[in-house]
């Protein structure tokens, strides 16, 4: 059996009636209609349960836990071979990458989405609902960690970014899905809230204040997702020792795809400074909230 979690997202968007067609809300159908509308799906074995009904811009760090708590739930069930998550594509890919760093090994998880709404009439969602249910039922998803299927395309977790803001084609990875590992290096968190992580952009001007007002508001670790190869401003420098010597971890990632290769564009080892490796921005943030919440180093990959 495949057991399906609902969370919202354009998968289950309508029209809105308040602006006359013009735009739609997302996670608006419950995932009975959504599986209603796929005739595809009758050979399978299904159960299916609506744990949110969000679109995915307002998913929150506790809502990744809701989401895990009830994969969690699903796997540990002997009946449930695997698990597909439909969700909002706009943040997708930082649930993908919390769940490939908190989840063990094993049975398939499987997320997936819709760029256009549940009533269009070319609606992408019922072909992605019904290849990531395929997928999730079959012996290669097995041991792969955690995947994600767009658009007739499977994404590992970890390579998975939303490219575009329109078009079917809004998603790619570097990385071919089949190579893909497991990761589940938090598989063990126990924790109920996670540690508050900022993001700060690097750009011609920005004010050193974002920092003060990160910590002051009570973060405990800093992204700086800066310029070139994780290029810190200068004026940065005063606030980013205060940060630090606030105990508030700091760590170098890029707006540019690529690595930040450590000691190689900055003193990190003389800075106290983490560095992101590989990892964009939004996927560093969550391992050092992972990180910080189990007191474990942090680590790029
Ligand atoms: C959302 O992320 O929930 C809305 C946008 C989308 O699903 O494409």
């Amino acid at each position: 059996m495949i057991h399906l979690i609902a969370t919202g997202g354009t998968i289950a968007g309508e029209a809105d009636p308040e602006s006359g067609g013009a735009r739609y809300r997302a996670g608006v159908r419950p995932v009975g209609a959504l599986l209603d509308a796929v005739p595809g799906l009758a050979p399978f074995a299904l159960s299916a349960e609506q744990v949110l009904a969000l679109d995915s811009k307002d998913m929150t760090p506790e809502d990744w836990l809701t989401v895990l708590a009830a994969v969690r739930r699903a796997l540990a069930n002997p009946a449930v071979d695997g698990t597909v998550i439909l969700h909002g594509t706009d943040t997708l890919e930082e649930t993908a990458y919390f769940l490939q760093l908190t989840l063990p090994a094993g049975k398939p998880v499987v997320l997936t989405g819709a760029m256009r709404p549940a009533d269009h009439p070319q609606a992408d969602g019922p072909a992605n609902l019904l290849a990531a249910v395929r997928l999730a039922a079959s012996p290669e998803a097995h041991g792969k960690g955690v995947l994600a299927v767009m658009n007739a395309t499977a994404h590992a977790a970890r390579h998975l970014v939303k490219a575009r803001t329109t078009g079917l084609d809004a998603f790619e990875s570097a990385v071919d899905w089949a190579t893909a590992r497991p990761d589940g290096r938090f598989a063990d968190l126990t924790a109920n809230t996670l540690p508050r992580v900022d993001i700060l952009p690097g750009y011609a001007g920005a004010p050193a204040g974002l920092i003060d007002a990160s910590v002051a508001a009570g973060a405990r670790g800093l992204v700086l997702a800066l310029a070139g190869h994780g290029s810190v401003p200068a004026a940065w420098r005063p606030a980013l020792h205060r940060a630090r010597d606030a105990g508030v971890a700091i760590l170098r990632a890029s707006r540019c795809a690529g690595p930040v290769i450590r000691n190689a564009n900055a003193d990190d080892d003389g800075e106290g400074w983490l560095t992101a490796g590989s990892l964009p921005p939004p996927k560093a943030r969550i391992a050092l909230m992972l990180a910080l919440a189990c007191g474990r180093p942090f680590e790029a990959d």
